[in-house]
């Protein structure tokens, strides 16, 4: 199967200091991959370059095949949604948040509400429409942030800990809902979680990245059960149990 999206032999260097070391990797069309890792290992940074939000200090990038040196183009870009661990949302309503990069895409108008607000519905904040995104709690923003990713429809999506804010009831219903998302839209999706469990239950494939490498990958069941090298070992020892 042709690769929707490649990176080899990534390195980034910030600061003096080496954060990610020679990650290859690719996305296969409607691999749904997942990324784990302690704090500070390099997930956030990953996914920047991955959605070519940053710039590697050194190795090769290509989607569907093409190389992109330098920066993205734009058409490329808006084919990649990005859902932050910390929701950056605008000082405007939640509606107008969700409805930004409709706008920005020249969607007509007419089309742009009925989107915007099945994704908030779909999300369970349809009643938050009005409400302005900067009052909202951690988890209401985190659900704003997966509607404004899933109303772009992206070819691509990067999750980097989207259920993190989220009471466990809601995280359950959450992770329903983008499983068939995905699945019915057959997004291709890299997802960062720190709780593995997520990653069991909506990834065929996982990544551990321990201090700027990828130090084991595999099915997330055949991760858990295999013997690794002892840094592995240590981070998925409490899913182990
Ligand atoms: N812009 C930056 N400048 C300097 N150092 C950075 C920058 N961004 C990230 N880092 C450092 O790079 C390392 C990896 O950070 P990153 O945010 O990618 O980790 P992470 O795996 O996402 O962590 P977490 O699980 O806490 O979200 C950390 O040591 C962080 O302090
Ligand atoms: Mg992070």
């Amino acid at each position: 199967m042709k690769r929707l999206l490649a990176a080899r032999n990534i390195n980034w260097r910030q600061d003096g200091k080496e954060i990610l070391k020679g990650i290859d990797f690719s996305l296969q069309p409607g691999e749904i991959v997942g990324l784990v890792g302690p704090n500070g290992s390099g997930k956030s940074s990953l996914i920047k370059i991955l959605s070519f939000l940053l710039k590697p200090t050194s190795g090769k990038l290509a989607f569907r095949g093409i190389e992109i040196a330098g920066s993205a183009p734009l058409d490329l870009r808006r084919r990649i949604a990005v859902v932050f661990q910390e929701p950056l949302l605008l000082n405007a309503t939640v509606f107008e948040n969700v409805a930004l990069g409709l706008k920005l895409r020249g969607t007509a108008k007419r089309d742009i509400r009925p989107a915007v607000e099945k994704w908030l519905d779909s999300l369970g904040i349809l009643h938050l429409a009005n409400r302005n995104a900067r009052s909202l709690s951690g988890g209401e923003a985190q659900r704003v942030s997966l509607a404004r990713a899933f109303v772009l429809r992206p070819e691509v999506l990067f999750l980097d800990e989207p259920f993190s804010s989220l009471d466990a009831p809601s995280k359950e219903r959450l992770i329903e809902d983008v499983e068939s998302f995905l699945h019915s839209t057959k997004t291709t999706a890299l997802i960062v979680s720190h709780d593995f469990s997520d990653i069991l239950r909506l990834a065929k494939r996982a990544l551990v990245l321990i201090d700027g490498r990828i130090e084991a990958e595999g099915r997330p069941e055949e991760l858990l059960m295999g013997s690794h090298s002892p840094c592995v070992e240590i981070f998925l020892a409490h899913w182990k149990k």
